[in-house]
């Protein structure tokens, strides 16, 4: 939701997100998503480091009844940067050394516990406290921010999200006022438009990546927007009580199971749980294998523990099915077993959004208006440079609904996804071929964590020769904000090289600087096409310099759409490199996610590529073993279905395309970079610092004036402030490049009006855009009519948008920072 005045309906439901993170666990504030639990908990320790700067300590605790591939992200992360992992019992720690904690209610093994009294203990000793917790659970037991946690994390998956074989699910970190300024991700918040009407977009966004880079709170760029709008509207359709009953039915279930086999003489690890028992017994292993025999996952933990999990699937014959695995005829109903003091008794989703479509009709309606406030791409082109706004073609997104691949446990056994695995063989395989890499992993479930595991791996090649001092990352001045980020997360420092004029790298810096650092050079990261939109000629002699000064070349892949079928960034020398699977490989980004940034490595770097989640030491950067699997299908179909011929073809007709527009709009607005030939790759660059210079009209008034033109606006000042980054792809018709570059042309006589005097600088349909139907209907105050602003070209008349609200005041929002639902009188 770049241009927040045409993305009101999901940042509405954004909100919605956050109010409902914030009423179950507790919090102030939260964010509008994470990538999965175990990240959300590495952001929560990163976090919690920067906010105890009183605490000299590294050591971060972690209670070990905390999910193992939580400890395994937490391991992978904290190690580059010097922290120490410790993860020991907490019940009986003494806080004395660490910074922070980390547990987890309910643990891996299901026991729900009061954490009050750790928390306590935690906070007399300095230590900032982090709680995983359970968002279904929260609506029956006692909040993380009552028992005084500092953090709050999770995932909404179970609220109506697939499990997906691992993904995409949206996770969330949610803390206390004091922190907001800390908080990892992004941030809806409620600011005002110039009529002081309210209005949502991203706030606090210098702590961002793409602003603070190297300073960022975090390397999040793609989150799961899609998902936690769906977590919300599960929310909004069930509301509290809703939830409660389904929150009791599933606990019900598990007492009852509980009650059953304990009747039958079986050990409980624990009395107080919500969904999940632990059995004690020295069976556990012929019980595992007897419940696989009938089709039944249960989890081993340890020799000696077997944990079974319910959910409001759950049916009683499966219940049946599964007491017979241990030999017990029938199921006896129980009682919660939970004590008092666990319940909660505040109120959460008080919030009318929360009450109000409970029927599908109401639901249905409520989403359909959610949809008319925003510009999609089923309503014209979305030229977002950098962002591959392509068709997600039906066909493709088919598969993603069948159960085989979205209802598959995250840990199912590998026997039983044969399927999923064809496809992952098929992938790498056609990724490999693709990118001409040796190798590739599926598991970075965006591109920063392709970044940052491919820095990783690098980082893990030198020291395997014995290079341990490796820790200069060399990042041109052009290059996407989530590389610095990357580069800090992985425990390595930056030094920026210069750019030329054309926006290339600066070879005599690049020699300068590699020369300068050879002794400790890790790696340069290189994003091509370059984030000016061209091909970086001289990229072979970049990788030949970093090469000969013993370091390694990432290759940011993330625009792979002008390469595809034409060249291969493993050939240019490349050691590394990820591919954001939501750009060229068209899965849909949501608004935000999610996605996929696979990594391609040649073969030196191959063994050092991320494992297993459940193993420690493995290096893993996703809850999952792939990511989030169960978008893979959508890539995987799009290569399927073009073939070799068809991908080539993409490719040329994205270049053609992007050739076309800036050879038409260099008429109106200079095209800021072209190869030597006069040639862009699949983007363009036009610069608007000229005409702003004579006129005073902006690169943002431009963005807005073309909202009432039914266009989302190309991507803004970036990589250079002043400009518009344009990127049609190949799924635009000419037909439909027209009337963007009808629009522009029209946007372009309009500014000349502004510098011939004939329109006021100040009160002019570009510095006053967007406009509202609202406007419409009022008193109309502008010293231009109706038509002028509303229906600057013909073909308007037959199809208008209008923005729900007039341009926004960041500013304002910032200053007055406000992230929950509004009230609904406001919204009227
Ligand atoms: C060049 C480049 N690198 C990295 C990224 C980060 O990818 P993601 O948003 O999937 O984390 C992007 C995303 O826009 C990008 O354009």
């Amino acid at each position: 939701p770049y241009q927040a005045e045409i993305s009101q309906g999901r940042l509405e439901m954004l909100l919605t997100f956050q109010q409902m993170i914030m009423d179950l666990t507790g919090m102030d504030i939260s964010n509008a998503s994470l990538l999965d639990e175990p990240t959300a908990a590495a952001e929560a320790m990163m976090m919690a480091k920067r906010a105890n700067k009183k605490n000299k300590s590294n050591r971060f605790l972690v209670d070990s009844n905390t999910h193992p591939q939580t400890i395994t992200i937490l391991q992978t992360r904290a190690k580059p940067i010097g922290i120490e992992l410790v993860v020991e019992d907490i019940q009986n720690s003494d806080f004395s050394d660490c910074f922070a904690v980390l547990m987890q209610s309910p643990g891996t093994n299901g026991e729900v516990r009061d954490l009050t009294t750790d928390i306590a203990k935690a906070k007399e000793a300095g230590v900032l406290t982090i709680v995983a917790c359970d968002i279904l659970a929260l609506t029956l037991i006692k909040t993380p921010a009552e028992m005084g946690a500092d953090i709050a994390i999770g995932n909404s998956q179970r609220f109506g999200v697939p499990m997906g074989f691992g993904g995409p699910h949206a996770a969330f970190l949610a803390t206390r006022d004091e922190f907001k300024r800390m908080v990892p991700g992004r941030i809806i918040g409620v600011s005002q438009d110039v009529h002081g009407n309210p209005a949502m977009r991203m706030s606090l966004q210098t702590r961002e990546q793409h602003i603070r880079r190297d300073k960022a709170t975090s390397n999040i760029c793609t989150a799961q927007v899609l998902l936690a709008v769906l977590a919300a509207a599960y929310g909004i359709y069930h509301g509290a009580n809703g939830l409660r009953r389904i929150a009791n039915k599933v606990h019900a279930k598990a007492s009852s199971l509980a009650k059953s086999l304990t009747q039958a003489g079986f050990e409980l690890a624990s009395e107080q749980f919500f969904d999940t028992i632990t059995l004690n017994t020295t069976d556990a292993q012929a019980l595992f294998s007897k419940a696989q025999a009938q089709n039944i996952n249960l989890r081993l933990l340890g020799d000696n523990q077997l944990t079974i999990a319910v959910d409001e699937t759950t049916t009683t014959q499966d219940l049946s099915e599964l007491l017979a695995v241990f030999s017990v005829d029938s199921l006896t109903e129980s009682e919660s077993s939970l004590t008092s003091a666990m319940l909660r008794d505040s109120d959460y989703l008080t919030h009318p959004v929360f009450s109000r479509y409970h029927s599908e009709t109401e639901m249905m309606r409520y989403l359909k208006r959610l949809e008319n406030k925003d510009i999609a791409l089923n309503h014209s082109m979305i030229a977002l440079g950098s962002c591959t706004m392509k068709l997600n073609a039906a066909t493709q997104m088919y598969p993603i609904s069948l159960p085989g691949f979205s209802s598959m446990h995250p840990y199912a056994p590998v026997d039983q996804t044969k399927g999923y695995q064809q496809l992952f063989k098929d992938l790498e395989h056609a990724l490999a071929e693709v990118t001409g890499y040796d190798a590739v992993s599926l598991q970075p479930n965006a591109g920063s964590q392709g970044e940052f595991s491919g820095l990783l791996a690098i980082h893990s090649y030198h020291e395997s020769r014995g290079d341990f001092d490796r820790n200069i990352c060399l990042i041109p001045s052009s290059a996407h904000g989530t590389n610095p980020a990357s580069a800090v997360m992985a425990g390595m420092k930056v030094v920026i090289v210069k750019c030329d004029e054309s926006g290339n790298i600066d070879i005599n810096d690049l020699k300068a600087k590699a020369e300068k650092h050879a002794d400790k050079l890790s790696a340069i990261m290189v994003t091509y096409p370059s984030t000016h939109g061209v091909f970086e000629v001289e990229i072979k002699q970049v990788c030949d310099i970093i090469h000969n000064h013993g370091g390694q070349v990432y290759l940011d892949g993330a625009n792979l759409n002008a390469m595809v079928g034409i060249t291969r960034m493993g050939e240019f020398g490349a050691d590394v490199s990820h591919i954001n699977l939501h750009k060229t490989f068209a899965i849909p980004h949501g608004g935000g996610g999610p996605g996929m940034g696979p990594i391609g490595v040649k073969a030196h770097l191959a063994e050092f590529l991320p494992g297993n989640p459940l193993e420690r030491d493995s290096n893993a950067v996703s809850a999952a073993m792939y990511g989030s699997a169960s978008i893979l299908p959508i890539s995987w179909s799009y290569i399927k279905l073009l073939g070799k011929y068809g991908m080539q073809r993409s490719t040329e007709i994205a270049i053609v395309s992007a050739n076309y527009m800036a050879n038409e709009l260099k008429a109106f607005f200079p095209i800021l970079y072209q190869g030597d030939q006069g040639f862009v790759a699949h983007e363009c660059i036009i610069d608007i610092r000229p005409l702003k210079e004579q006129s005073g009209i902006s690169e943002e008034d431009i963005a807005k004036r073309l909202m009432d033109y039914g266009f989302h606006s190309p991507t803004m000042s970036f990589p250079v402030a002043g400009t518009l980054m344009i990127e049609p792809t190949e799924s635009e018709s000419k037909r439909e490049m027209d009337r963007f570059i009808t629009a522009m042309a029209s946007i372009h006589s309009e500014i000349q009006k502004v510098i011939e005097g004939e329109w006021d600088k100040d009160n002019n349909p570009l510095k006053n855009a967007p406009h509202t139907a609202i406007e419409m209907a009022g008193e109309w105050n502008y010293p231009y009519s109706r038509e002028e602003a509303l229906y600057p070209v013909e073909s308007l008349k037959q199809s208008k948008y209008f923005p729900p609200v007039k341009r926004i005041d960041n500013v304002y929002g910032d200053r007055n920072l406000f992230c929950s639902c509004i009230s609904v009188e406001d919204f009227a």
